[in-house]
């Protein structure tokens, strides 16, 4: 790729708004244990024809991405992932526009490439060398990926529950593996109790800043590839809510360049019935959530997360969006995953399968009206779920 100069000029506090030196590695806001988030020089105008000819991956919106120089980029090729219609599906539930993000077709099988991609090519341009991950399973084999592609090192956490799939994928990347008793949080406390000298980069959902700006490039495709006009909602399984406040942080970064003239859409989270601190934090109308005591086991892995540390910002994200959040059942996950597979011909995640259950219900419930166009996201590929669902 030529050289591209980036706009990225500031991280601050999204609370506080206080600024940090963006010339050095930053994880979070150790006052008052806040994410950071990358802000762009908007003062010049940005034409959207400079991505015309570019590669299809998340790298062609470079300008609105953190690094400085091209040669610090380590890619696998992620992004540009397809949107695809559900003819079928659509037409059996009575929806006038229905589609579906498959990020399964990204390099190690899930949206987590883009987060890690982008994350790990920033420390490698900050010199960083040795990373550590706790994960629920492709987050881990997504940084084991970048890590071996880079020649750097990585450090995965993850619960015994993780389908083994995950645990060989990143062992055979060369990363080294840890499995822990409980969940991901369990996960993450043996990966500080290991890391007291801090020796490995922490790059923990949302406490260093730049797998949400990987992230974001879901909510750039969408837009191009919808042609510039945005979906009426967007339904999102949600675990960390990188994801989903990643892709409203695009959305508003492209109503500023003006790329876009609307910002129509109605953010969805997704969570599982045995694990849903954001569905009760949004219940209860409240702007933050409380920690999970006992997460039930799912096999939607990705979405046993007891406590989110950019909580505050999924539930903001909802609010401003005129969202929702919703729980659904391992019964319904299971069904919606077959009865998608036997109509559209396709092996969702688990997650994914949880967000075309929460489409179903949310017609059922006129949330949504047979007019507006809704968008799923399919996070990741079924097969490496294969042992949950035998
Ligand atoms: C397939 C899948 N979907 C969704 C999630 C939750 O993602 P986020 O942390 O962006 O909410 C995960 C996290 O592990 C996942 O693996």
């Amino acid at each position: 790729m030529s050289k591209i100069n980036t706009r990225y000029n500031a991280l601050i506090n999204h609370e506080s708004g206080k600024s940090y030196d963006i010339s050095k590695p930053q994880s979070f806001c150790t006052e008052d244990h806040e994410p950071l988030i990358a802000q762009y020089d908007m003062s010049q105008p940005l034409n959207k024809g400079i991505l015309q000819g570019r590669p299809h991956t998340m790298w062609r919106y470079r300008e609105m991405l953190p690094l400085w120089d091209d040669q610090y980029i380590i890619s696998l090729g992620e992004g540009f992932t397809p949107v695809m219609s559900m003819e079928k599906l659509k037409a059996k539930y009575n929806f006038k526009q229905l589609t579906l993000k498959e990020e399964g077709g990204n390099p190690t099988g899930s949206f987590k490439a883009r987060g890690l991609g982008m994350a790990v090519s920033k420390a490698n341009e900050l010199g960083i060398k040795e990373f550590s991950i706790p994960t629920a399973g492709n987050a881990g084999s997504a940084l084991s990926a970048y890590c071996a592609k880079g020649s750097l090192k990585a450090n995965i956490f993850m619960p015994k529950a993780t389908p083994k799939m995950f645990q060989l994928d990143c062992q055979i990347m060369g990363a080294s593996v840890n499995v822990v008793e409980g969940n991901i949080s369990d996960s993450a406390a043996a990966m500080r109790a290991a890391n007291t000298d801090g020796k490995w980069w922490d790059v923990t959902t949302l406490k260093e800043p730049f797998r949400l700006e990987g992230k974001k490039t879901m909510g750039y495709e969408i837009a191009e590839q919808l042609n510039w006009k945005l979906p009426d909602v967007i339904i999102y399984p949600t675990g960390g809510g990188t994801g989903l406040i990643g892709i409203w942080k695009a959305f508003k970064e492209l109503k500023e360049l003006g790329w876009i003239d609307e910002l129509p859409t109605r953010m969805v989270a997704v969570q599982t019935t045995g694990c849903d601190p954001i569905v009760q934090a949004f219940e209860a109308g409240l702007h933050s959530s409380t920690p999970y005591e006992h997460p039930a086991e799912t096999i939607a892995n990705g979405l046993r997360v007891p406590h989110a540390f950019g909580h505050k910002l999924i539930l903001k994200t909802l609010y401003e969006s005129g969202g929702c959040a919703l729980a659904v059942s391992e019964d319904d996950m299971k069904s919606a995953l077959s009865e998608y597979a036997t109509e559209e011909g396709h092996f969702l995640s688990p997650e994914g399968a949880a967000v075309w259950h929460a489409a179903k219900r949310l017609k059922e419930e006129n949330w949504i009206k047979h007019d507006d166009h809704v968008l799923l996201l399919n996070t990741g590929s079924g097969y490496k779920y294969a042992e949950n669902l035998w």
